[in-house]
């Protein structure tokens, strides 16, 4: 059943065979079973210098915070670096941060993470959802950790590995509940 709900999807990788890419992939499918639309927002669109101060503001960052500030979730799907996010991903949240914060203040936010071993990206999605926070992000606090990557798909590349599974469904439902809650207070304001 169709929910008029509309998610953008993020990857922190823009490597070739990226197992997060994979996740974003099964995720957007995933979904579109729930009923939402689902899009992927690709950084490679949206190529930033590395921010410094003195740069002007690039248009690509402008385009990016109007971009995502259309749609009503917004699902990042991050490897983890040394413990933490990215700098694809910082780079794009700092530039974006000094130019427009709609896009963090519109769409709830989901986070999820994929990893070669175990550990699923516990300690990058705790420093993703601390930066959202700061800029006034509603982060769903359910996470899509999944570990052990290679296990963690079928043949068509459906995510089927547990817990990971089950974070995915409530996740996604809690995107498109608060969604739903959010327009029905818009409506009767
Ligand atoms: C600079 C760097 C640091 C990494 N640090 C971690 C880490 O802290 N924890 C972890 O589970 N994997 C770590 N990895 C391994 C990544 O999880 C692995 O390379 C993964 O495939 C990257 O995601 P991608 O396939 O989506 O590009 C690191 C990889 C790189 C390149």
């Amino acid at each position: 059943m169709s929910s008029n709900v509309k998610i953008a999807f993020l990857c922190g990788s823009l490597r070739t065979g990226s197992i997060n890419r994979k996740l974003e992939t099964a995720l957007m499918r995933r979904a579109e079973e729930h009923g939402a639309t689902a899009e992927r927002v690709d950084l490679a669109d949206y190529e930033m210098p590395l921010y410094h101060g003195d740069l002007e503001m690039p248009e690509t960052t402008k385009a990016l915070v109007k971009h995502l500030a259309t749609f009503d979730g917004v699902v990042v799907v991050s490897p983890e670096y040394n413990g933490s996010l990215p700098p694809l991903l910082k780079n794009m949240i700092d530039w974006t941060s000094t130019f427009d914060r709609a896009h963090f203040t519109g769409p709830v936010w989901g986070i999820a993470s994929c990893t070669p071993g175990p550990m699923s990206g516990i300690m990058c999605m705790r420093q993703i959802q601390y930066i959202l926070t700061r800029l006034g992000v509603e982060v769903i606090p359910v996470q899509v950790g999944c570990g052990n990557a290679a296990k963690a798909f079928d043949d068509d590349g459906a995510l089927v590995a547990q817990p990971s599974s089950d974070l995915a469904d409530n996740m996604l439902k809690a995107i498109i509940r608060r969604t739903q809650e959010k327009a029905a207070l818009a409506a009767n304001a």
